[in-house]
Order: structure tokens, then C-alpha cells, then sequence
């Protein structure tokens, strides 16, 4: 190319809009850009030798992404921008996060914190007065998301979704200007994912609600709402509206090491070009912690962007690796939030709401009101036992608070507020929805009655039958675009769906004729063929996701993933759970055995194998040649892929462990692939048997189990790292 051709797109790529241009004139720019891009990044990357600044480079791919959503069918399979181009019809394309993008546990007392600390110490055996570095810096009220760059160029981005798979919005991420096409500078790893949050500040927030004003649309709740709304918006143009903004604070998958610690490899991340947060430092104790807790809190409101709390790390990367994940969050990292907002406003009613099991939830109906920035028209009473302990009536005046995302709840009712005539609360005693007798069932584990009322109508229930369905179908479980809340109760209304399995037939039944969903209210054609997509592309789903799905109760994401491991398929999960509902005492025992499961939760699970209704349903639903053809397939779960010595035994910890703690052993047996039983059963493979073993030893002598002590154990799982 010589440089005459090269001018336009490579000093000031056209800026003018996307949509008026013509085919052939969007295919020329689009050919020229892609030629141009892929040269600017043989001299960044092959010669070390850029010839334009990351700005006027990131001007070009922007123009690309622009011009690639305007005319997807003029990209090329084999673009060289990697994962450029328009998003899918039917929404967003899903990225399988390589290492899982997990959340924070809170903190809301000093106390709590301090006991964090403990935490970390015990369990890495040291000592009480131990220090230990953290990094302390806000915490961002936005939305998490991951970079990924190869070779110093960004390939793709996905939002956190379920922790272990996100959407992909890399077209609108390359709209953001403060997120760089490439990494400045040299030494980043081949392959580096950056994660941070996106946000808005204030200012920028004001501003987009002043020209929703003004074109008469609806406002936005608050700045997360709207950077949410903003990154999720199928046509990158409109996400180029919203002035979106980053903070990098994490990695993800990265294919060497960059520092030793936390504060260094944020620091590398700003040497790359990343934005990182000014107020970020480091702490040496306690004190120092809670210090920066309460400067943060009070220059809060001048930070121009929404924080609700401050986030501590352990600096020492090896002590991160040693501490590890428990559930869905680091040991080595913990929220402290800032304290919830509150506001005063009236009870106008209170609703029933029926949930997927069967609970009445009350909810009280609010005068709206204003709390922290986001107008609150309800909350949550929880149950009757809570209205009657708070003595809450309607037409009385209360204070609510919000944190975070949390459902609003009630303090307080303020006594002076209260009419003379205001009458307790009489909650119903049967089912709004379908008239069965609803009841407070008396609850052994607590020996007494529930505290929840619940509905008996079973799945002759509606409402319970339709909270299932959206359960099932909602974005954490089977994540069927385009099937929201709204369509499941439509659906359900016209009489078209019953149970999940009715879901798998809709696209038979629309491309037959049986059904009409275009004659629907709120279904164009175009959103029918989006959302048959959608179905389809969800025929087929992993194991923890589908047992999660189910909405059985006290069985959420983390038991569905526990069971998932344990059992890796449907076919042996289904046929070890149902034999354990028949009482086969090998099937119970295994089951009650993993590590991690409570005992009631193992109760409902087999509550829900027991009831004849839901093999039904389960009938209908998984593909099977002889009975469904038209039903989804469950994949397999694998255990996670190790070579290690100990990986797939199931091992037992007894007595005392001195180099490492009994938590920490546990984990990192986990860790290497081996399952962690309580007790010593057949199906035990090793022992671990630490001074002053007991009850246990004897018995895994008595089955002839192999038993080795914590000097053999350290020798199996290698050296702590240090
Ligand atoms: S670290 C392994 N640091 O808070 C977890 N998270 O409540 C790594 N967040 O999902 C998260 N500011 O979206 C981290 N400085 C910060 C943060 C932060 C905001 C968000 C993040 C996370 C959520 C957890």
C-alpha cells in the first residue's frame, strides 16, 4: 500500500456516521482499515517500532468495530482484529471465562474485619501478632469485566455473567477510549487478562439524564444502571454515547508472572496503559486499614464516581495462591462496606408474592422515596414473624434502607407516624394464587414452626409453576435469551407452556404451525426467530448449570457445581440420587458425604427425586430417543483436568496438622483434584493421619485404607509455596 492510500484511515479515520454510507463504500473503508490496522500492528509487535500513537491506533479500530456492526457481512471470517464484528442475533455471544470471575465477601464492622485478618492467619498457621501487607483501595459500584489481550493486543472482553461464563462485549468495549487497543510499553505476557470494573461518574451520569430529559425517555436509576444498560446495548454506536469508564484491579488467565505482589502488578497495569485507581494504597495493620476505610468514607460524595466500600487484598502474591477460593470468593481479599442508606416514606399495602417453592413473601408497597440516588417503591418484609416482630402496619411511617444491590429492606417504624385506627397486619392463610391452604409446616431441624408460609398447591400452584419456569430459564441457570420474566408469564397465560419441557418444544411446534407466537402480544417475527435461536443454542448445557436450573430447594450454583464434580453426568447423578430417595443407604451415604453439602440440602434434594411429578417433568424434558426427541442434552462435567498424585482419591484429614492448617490441607487437596470426605467410609483412599488421630485411624485400619502422615502428605502435594 503506498502512503497516498494509507493517509485516510490511518491519521483520521472517517468519524462521519457509519449508516450513510453506502455498501461499496463501507467494503473499501473496511478493507483499507483492516490493511492498515494489520500493519500498525506488525511494526508495534514484529519491529517494536510503532508508526502512530495508541490514541490515532485506537481511533482505527474503533472505526472498524463501527463499521463491522454497521455491515456484518463485510467482515471477513479471517479479520485480523480478532474478535471484531457485530454481535449475534440474538444477543450476545458467550466467552467461557478461563479462570473464574469470582465475587467479594463483605465485611460491615470493623470486627469483621479484623476477623478476616485472623482468618488469614490461622490459615496459614501464623502467628496472632503476625503482620501481614494488604493493598486496601475502593470499591467500585459498576460491573466487572475481563480484557483479554494476546500479545499486547486487546482480543476480546466479557462481562463476569455467572463467574464462569460472561457475554461478549468486546465491540462495545473498544468504544470506551480510556481501554487500550494495545498494551503500551514491552514486557506483558503473551497472554494477559486484565480485569476491572467499568463505571460512570457522576458528572457523565448527570448528563446522560439530562438528554434522556430531553428527548422525553426514561430516566436511569443510578450510574451502575446506566453503565450496565450502556455495555450491554447490542449496537456499539450507543454504547459510544454513554462515556463509559475503567478501573483495572485483578487478572485472570495470564501465561507468565508479572510481580510478586498485588500493588506491583497494578502498577504494571498502569505502565501498560490501563487506568488504575489513584486511591489505592498499601497497609502494614489493622489500624491503617480502618484508616483508609474512614478517609475513603468521607470523601466519598467528592470522589465523582459511586463507591460502596473499600476493598483489602493480601499483598503477597504466594500467600494469595496459598490462601485460594472458598465458594465463590478469595479468602485473601474482603469488602468492607460503607453503611446502607436510609430514608423515611409510608406503607401504602402490603403484597403477596408466591416464590418457586411455594414461599408467601410479603412485600410491602412504598410511597416512593429516594435512598442513596435510587427511587425505592417497595421492599421486602420477609415473612409474617418479621411483620409482626417489627409490628408493621399499613399506612405507617417507616425508614428504608438499600445497600448495594440488596432489596430495600425496613428498619424501623416510627411510632409518632401511626394512625389511631391502623390495625395489625392479617397475613392470608391460603394462596392468593390458586386458593390452596397455605401453612406454616413445623420444621424439625428447629423444633418449631417455620417461619415461612408456604403454599400446598404444589405445580398445581400458578404461581409457583411460573416462578419455576423463570428460575429455569433466568440467566444463571439455563440463560435463554430473550425469554425474560415477562414472555415465561405470557407464555404460561396463553396456555403454551406448562413445564420446562414445553420450553424445548416451542420451535417444533412454531415451525409446524401448531402455535403462532407472532400473533403474540409483544413478539414481532423478528424477536419469534431470536428466540428460537436462543432455545436452540441452549439444547445443550452443562451439568451444574441444568441441576441449578431445577430450582430444587436449598440447591443453588455452589451445590450444583458440588454435585456436578462429584457425580460428572446426569445419567450417574440422577441414578445416585434417586436411588438415595429409595433409602439405598450406599446411595445416602455417598451423597451426605460431600464435602461442602449440608444435610438438608441433601434432604430437599432427594425430596424432589421422590415426587413422582418431577420425573414427569424430567421425563419430558431430557432428550431421549424413545420419549423426547425434542428435549435438551446435559454435557458431561469433568473433574478438573490434574495430573497430580492425589487426583479423583477421596481422602479423610484426621488429628492435628502442623505445617499447614486443616483448611488449607483441604483446599489444596481440592485444588490438585481429590474429594475431601468427613468420615471414613469403603470408598476412602487415603488417610491422612496428623499426631493425636483417633476414632478415625482405628476405623481406616479396620477397613484396610492406606494411611500416611503429614511429612508423606507434604511430600505428595509438594512444598508449600513460601
Ligand atoms: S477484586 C476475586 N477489587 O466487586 C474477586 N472487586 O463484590 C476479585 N469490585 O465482582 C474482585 N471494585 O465487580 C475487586 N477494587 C475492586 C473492586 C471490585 C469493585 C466489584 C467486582 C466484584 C464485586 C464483588
Amino acid at each position: 500500500m503506498n502512503s497516498e492510500q494509507a493517509r485516510k484511515p490511518d491519521l483520521s479515520p472517517d468519524t462521519g456516521a457509519v449508516d450513510t454510507l453506502t455498501r461499496a463504500e463501507a467494503e473499501a473503508e473496511l478493507a483499507a482499515l483492516a490493511e492498515t490496522i494489520a500493519r500498525h500492528d506488525l511494526a508495534y509487535h514484529g519491529d517494536d517500532a510503532p508508526l502512530i500513537d495508541d490514541a490515532a491506533y485506537d481511533r482505527l479500530r474503533r472505526r472498524y468495530a463501527a463499521l463491522a456492526t454497521a455491515f456484518p457481512e463485510l467482515v471477513p471470517d479471517d479479520t485480523p482484529l480478532g474478535k471484531i464484528g457485530a454481535p449475534p442475533a440474538s444477543g450476545f455471544a458467550k466467552i467461557r471465562h478461563a479462570v473464574p470471575m469470582l465475587s467479594l465477601d463483605n465485611a460491615f464492622g470493623d470486627e469483621d474485619v479484623a476477623e478476616f485478618l485472623d482468618r488469614v492467619r490461622r490459615f496459614l498457621s501464623l502467628p496472632a501478632e503476625a503482620a501481614i501487607i494488604c493493598v486496601a483501595e475502593p470499591k467500585i459500584d459498576g460491573l466487572s469485566c475481563a480484557l483479554r489481550y494476546e500479545r499486547g493486543t486487546l482480543i476480546h472482553a466479557a462481562t463476569r455473567g455467572d463467574g464462569q461464563e460472561g457475554e461478549d462485549v468486546t465491540a462495545n468495549i473498544r468504544t470506551i477510549a480510556e481501554i487500550p487497543q494495545r498494551l503500551r510499553g514491552s514486557g506483558f505476557p503473551d497472554i494477559v487478562e486484565i480485569r476491572g470494573e467499568i463505571y460512570l461518574t457522576h458528572a457523565d451520569f448527570a448528563a446522560l439524564n439530562a438528554r434522556q430529559t430531553e428527548i422525553g425517555a426514561a430516566l436511569f436509576a443510578n450510574p451502575r444502571n446506566a453503565a450496565a444498560g450502556g455495555l450491554r446495548q447490542l449496537d456499539p454506536s450507543i454504547t459510544a454515547t454513554r462515556p463509559l469508564r475503567f478501573f483495572a484491579y485483578g487478572w485472570g488467565e495470564i501465561s507468565e508472572a508479572i510481580a510478586e505482589s498485588q500493588w506491583q502488578a497494578v502498577n504494571r497495569f498502569a505502565e501498560w496503559g490501563l487506568p488504575v485507581n489513584p486511591d489505592r494504597i498499601l497497609c502494614a495493620d489493622l489500624p491503617a486499614m480502618l484508616a483508609m476505610y474512614r478517609d475513603l468514607g468521607a470523601r466519598r460524595a467528592g470522589l465523582g464516581y459511586d463507591i460502596d466500600g473499600i476493598v483489602y487484598k493480601i499483598d503477597p502474591l504466594a500467600l494469595q495462591v496459598r490462601l485460594g477460593f472458598v465458594g465463590r470468593a478469595p479468602r485473601w481479599a474482603i469488602a468492607h462496606k460503607f453503611p446502607p442508606e436510609q430514608a423515611q416514606t409510608m406503607i401504602e399495602g402490603v403484597d403477596i408474592q408466591i416464590g418457586r417453592t411455594g414461599a408467601l413473601t410479603p412485600v410491602a408497597r412504598l410511597r416512593p422515596v429516594t435512598v442513596g440516588g435510587v427511587v425505592v417503591s417497595n421492599a421486602t418484609l420477609h415473612n409474617e414473624e418479621e411483620i409482626a416482630r417489627k409490628d408493621i402496619r399499613i399506612g405507617d411511617r417507616v425508614i428504608v434502607q438499600r445497600a448495594g444491590d440488596v432489596i430495600p429492606q425496613i428498619v424501623a417504624v416510627i411510632p409518632a407516624g401511626r394512625a389511631p385506627d391502623a390495625q395489625p397486619f392479617a397475613f392470608p392463610e391460603t394462596c392468593p394464587a390458586c386458593g390452596s391452604a397455605a401453612l406454616r409446616p413445623f420444621n424439625p431441624r428447629l423444633g418449631r414452626t417455620d417461619s415461612v408460609r408456604r403454599c400446598t398447591g404444589g405445580l398445581a400452584c400458578p404461581a409457583q409453576a411460573v416462578e419455576r419456569l423463570k428460575h429455569f430459564v433466568s440467566r444463571r441457570a439455563m440463560d435463554i435469551d430473550g425469554l425474560g420474566d415477562r414472555q415465561i408469564e405470557a407464555l404460561y397465560a396463553g396456555g403454551l407452556i406448562r413445564t420446562p419441557g414445553d420450553i424445548y418444544t416451542l420451535p417444533v411446534r412454531q415451525r409446524t404451525g401448531s402455535i403462532d407466537l407472532a400473533t403474540r402480544e409483544g413478539m414481532g417475527e423478528k424477536s419469534v426467530e431470536n428466540l428460537m435461536a436462543a432455545i436452540e443454542a441452549r439444547r445443550e448445557i452443562p451439568l451444574s448449570r441444568f441441576i441449578h436450573a431445577l430450582g430444587i430447594r436449598q440447591i443453588g450454583e455452589q451445590s450444583a457445581r458440588l454435585f456436578a464434580r462429584h457425580y460428572t453426568s446426569w445419567v450417574s447423578f440422577a441414578t445416585a440420587t434417586r436411588a438415595a430417595a429409595r433409602g439405598d443407604a450406599h446411595a445416602r451415604a455417598e451423597l451426605t458425604a460431600i464435602d461442602g453439602l449440608g444435610e438438608s440440602a441433601a434432604a430437599s434434594l432427594m425430596e424432589f427425586f421422590a415426587e413422582p411429578h418431577n420425573e414427569q417433568a424430567l421425563a419430558a424434558l431430557i432428550h431421549d430417543p424413545d420419549h423426547c426427541a425434542h428435549g435438551i442434552r446435559v454435557l458431561d462435567e469433568a473433574p478438573p483436568a490434574s495430573a497430580s498424585a492425589i487426583s479423583g482419591l477421596t481422602l479423610v484429614f484426621t488429628g492435628n496438622l502442623e505445617a499447614m492448617s486443616r483448611d488449607e490441607a483441604k483446599a489444596r487437596a481440592q485444588m490438585l483434584g481429590a474429594k475431601v470426605a468427613g468420615s471414613v467410609s469403603q470408598k476412602t483412599d487415603l488417610l491422612i493421619a496428623g499426631p493425636k488421630a483417633g476414632s478415625k485411624l482405628r476405623e481406616a485400619e479396620a477397613l484396610g485404607i492406606r494411611i500416611i502422615d503429614e511429612a508423606q502428605w507434604l511430600a505428595m502435594v509438594g512444598e508449600i509455596l513460601q
